[in-house]
């Protein structure tokens, strides 16, 4: 079977990042308490996946015809179209990300630009409930779109036999008469974006600081933690200082 390199390499290795990131912020969100000092680990993948999107909307400019945003299929008549042919019939093949993907993609950067800003918002001391349900619903909203999309992926494997999977690992698709693939898989911008990932994760290791849970960015100082449950602990704590004072 003919093959078409459709996805370069810093796509492939943005998308697997991504996934990691997003599911290691999601998951630490998730089960660990935020008053614990594990929780600091969500913040430190969740500014990763907000450094990746950076690079990805960089690539989407810069990047192979397949990596750019103008090859995204989003026109909602050609998206409901495509869904329902997979559904009742025979699925449309592109070399570009489907209609599909390409809506979960817009979706998914979206969520994850949100996500970085009301996260920083309140790691910054914001009191702001605003920001705290923005987040809590654009992390659902991720997380329903990351759940359809590996549905989706599974859906043309078993439904249609087609090994769409593949392509974020290998960067092939099958063939489509007529319709060129890529001719440089731009090895080297893999290479580096996968060094700038791990330079960033370095940084923030560096900047953060254990002992009292904060962190320096770009000379932006960022607290894990609810401002709210220190102030109540710091003022509760004077209270019974004067108290006993008192009491004395
Ligand atoms: C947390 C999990 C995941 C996230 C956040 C995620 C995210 C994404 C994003 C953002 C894109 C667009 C890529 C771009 O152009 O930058 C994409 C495409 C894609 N993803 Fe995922 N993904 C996840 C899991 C998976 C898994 C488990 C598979 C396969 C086993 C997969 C296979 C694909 C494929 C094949 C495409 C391209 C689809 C097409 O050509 O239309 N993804 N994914
Ligand atoms: C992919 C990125 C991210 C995802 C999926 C995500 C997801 C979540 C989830 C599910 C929660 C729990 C909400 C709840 O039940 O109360 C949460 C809370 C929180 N996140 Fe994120 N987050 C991300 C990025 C960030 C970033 C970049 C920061 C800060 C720099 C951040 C800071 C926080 C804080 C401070 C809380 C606690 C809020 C509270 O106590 O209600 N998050 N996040």
């Amino acid at each position: 079977m003919k093959k078409s390199t459709v996805y370069d390499l810093p796509t492939r290795i943005f998308h697997w990042l991504f996934a990691f990131f997003f599911l290691a912020a999601y998951i630490i969100a998730s089960t660990v308490d935020d008053e614990s000092a594990l929780f600091s680990y969500h913040m430190l993948a969740g500014l990763t996946v907000g450094f990746l999107l950076i690079l990805r909307l960089v690539w989407g400019f810069a990047g192979t015809a397949y990596a750019r945003f103008n090859s995204f299929k989003l026109n909602p008549f050609e998206l409901f179209q495509y869904v329902k042919d997979a559904v009742v019939s025979k699925t449309k093949r592109y070399l570009s990300h489907n209609p599909a993907s390409s809506y979960a993609a817009i979706i998914m950067f979206i969520c994850a630009a949100g996500l970085a800003i009301s996260g920083i918002s309140m790691a910054s001391g914001t009191e702001n409930e605003f920001y705290e349900e923005a987040h809590e619903l654009l992390a659902t909203i991720f997380l329903i779109t990351v759940i359809a999309h590996v549905v989706g992926v599974l859906y043309h494997q078993f439904k249609h036999r087609d090994a769409l999977w593949s392509s974020m690992i290998d960067g092939l698709k099958k063939a489509i008469p007529g319709k060129s693939g890529i001719t440089a898989t731009k090895r080297f911008a893999g290479i580096l974006f996968f060094i700038f990932t791990l330079l960033w994760v370095g940084y923030l290791n560096n900047q953060y600081d254990q002992n009292n849970r904060t962190l320096n960015v770009f000379g932006q100082q960022l607290t894990l933690g609810e401002e709210e449950h220190e102030s109540h602990s710091e003022s509760e704590g004077h209270e019974t200082e004067e108290e006993s004072q008192e009491n004395e």
